[in-house]
């Protein structure tokens, strides 16, 4: 279609603005902006890698120990990628920018995992197990088992380090790993409800009551712990022979 004269058309507009300076800003600002999206998507993958490291050792621990001993400490695993939205709301809550790095250094949690185990020494047990390994390093501890908050909640919680290796590079990546109970977990379930419930009436009441059946499960998850110790104290030590027999009627059975 001919132009009226004076007048320009779409693709003659499309022209003048890529030349212009002002085009040229917008250009470099979107080119920038996508960038980032894309150097965003490298971090989740490098995160869900660090996921899949721990995944692997604790079902490694998990193998081993369905292997060689009578029972396992590891209940299950749960993994979870912290959502954007998340990321940012921590973020804005502690004044920090939302950049790469400053997820890197300020978000410990991008990366979760949780232990599910029936017994409270064995959180202890797995926690040790996986420390010990020399390419986990301890970044920091909080156990809320010996010293539960205020609300009753208790885990044991650890942020560690541990290298991802990619095709030209290498990253140390942090990972939170909460260790606990079944009891535990079913508690912290329910009470991770009520924190995104607005107006809940009685809430005070029902906090209140919360925190009664904390008390009540920490109870029930030492009193479980001590009749496994009286059970297992009463049985006899087992000897080579056991040992040997017991493993014997495990040579056919699938590893997994
Ligand atoms: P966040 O900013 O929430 O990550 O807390 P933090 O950096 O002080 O770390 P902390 O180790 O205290 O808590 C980390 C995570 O543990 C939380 O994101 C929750 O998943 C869990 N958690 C901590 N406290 C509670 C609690 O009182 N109730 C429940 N249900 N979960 C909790
Ligand atoms: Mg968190």
């Amino acid at each position: 279609m001919n132009n009226s004269p004076g007048m320009v058309n779409a693709e003659q507009m499309a022209n003048m603005l890529m030349s212009s300076p002002a085009m040229n800003m917008i250009m470099d600002r979107t080119k920038k902006m996508m960038w980032s999206m894309v150097e965003y998507k490298d971090l989740q993958m490098v995160y869900t890698c660090a996921i899949k490291e721990i995944e692997t050792k604790l079902e490694i621990l998990s193998t081993e120990f369905n292997l060689k001993h009578k029972r396992n400490p590891i209940s299950s695993i749960k993994s979870r990628l912290k959502r954007t939205e998340s990321i940012a709301e921590k973020l804005a809550k502690n004044n920090h920018p939302f950049t790469i790095e400053s997820i890197e250094k300020n978000v410990r949690d991008v990366a979760g995992i949780r232990v599910i185990c029936n017994y409270i020494d064995d959180i202890y047990s797995i926690a040790d197990a996986l420390l010990g390994q020399d390419d986990v390093r301890l970044i920091e501890k909080k156990d809320y088992i010996s010293s539960p908050k205020e609300n009753g909640y208790r885990s044991l919680h650890l942020i560690v380090s541990i290298p991802v290796f990619l095709a030209k590079s290498r990253k140390e990546v942090m990972v939170e790993v909460q260790i606990r109970t079944i009891a535990m977990d079913f508690w912290a379930s329910l009470e991770h409800q009520i924190k995104y419930k607005k107006d809940i009436p009685d809430e005070e009441e029902i906090l209140r009551q919360l925190k009664a059946c904390a008390d009540v499960i920490a109870a029930t998850d030492n009193h479980m712990l001590s009749i496994r110790e009286r059970i297992e104290s009463a049985e006899d030590v087992p000897t080579e022979d056991d040992i040997l027999i017991d493993r014997l009627r495990k040579l056919d059975m699938p590893i997994n």
